[in-house]
């Protein structure tokens, strides 16, 4: 991501009712229903800015979570200690202005997360997420999340491999 962007906590000042990704259920959830979900602390947000013109160009939420151990696949289930889940951080949504598509934007939010998840001063070992359709998946699959045990459209990735992505 070039400078152009700075990726912030979601607040006021951010113009959302005009956000349009391509899904019209994560449009309606950024414009409508995200600053609930954060009011409540039941997700955080935050916002990729277009610094010239204040633009909001996407969004990701993050929550704490966990998934059942018995849901992670092999061999990444192998080592893990047998406590009955695996403490994790979802990436509830995310989505990317399509005014500003193909820009590495989609990549940046997806980095961003993963950084906010491993500085956390809160153990998780994992990221997962949610993918709301096929391309969904296939995003984050090219980043080497593994889908779930019987959970094709749920994507995880262990946050130290995630770090090697980023580093
Ligand atoms: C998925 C989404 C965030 C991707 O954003 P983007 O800004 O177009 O993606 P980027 O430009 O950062 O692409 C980064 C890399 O991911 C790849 N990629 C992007 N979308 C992909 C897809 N659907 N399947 C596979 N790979 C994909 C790109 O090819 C690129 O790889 P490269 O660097 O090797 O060329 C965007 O298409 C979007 O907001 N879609 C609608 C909402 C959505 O599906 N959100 C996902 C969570 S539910």
């Amino acid at each position: 991501m070039s400078a152009r962007f700075v990726i912030e906590p979601l607040a006021k000042a951010h113009q959302r009712a005009d956000f349009t990704c391509g899904n019209d259920r994560i449009d309606g959830y950024f414009r409508e229903t995200v600053s609930q979900d954060v009011k409540r602390k039941y997700a955080t947000c935050f916002v990729a800015r277009e610094i010239a013109t204040d633009r909001v160009a996407g969004f990701y939420t993050l929550s704490s979570s966990n998934v059942p151990l018995t849901d992670v696949p092999e061999p990444l289930a192998t080592r893990l200690p047998r406590y009955p889940t695996v403490p994790a951080v979802l990436i509830g949504w995310l989505g990317r202005h399509r005014d500003y598509a193909g820009q590495g934007l989609g990549e940046a939010l997806l980095f961003d997360a993963i950084k906010t998840v491993a500085t956390a001063p809160i153990g998780a070992h994992a990221i997962f997420a949610d993918a709301i359709d096929d391309q969904a998946a296939a995003f984050y699959a090219a980043f080497g999340f593994t889908p779930l045990v019987r959970r094709p459209r749920t994507l995880y990735l262990p946050v130290a491999t995630a770090l090697s992505l980023i580093s």
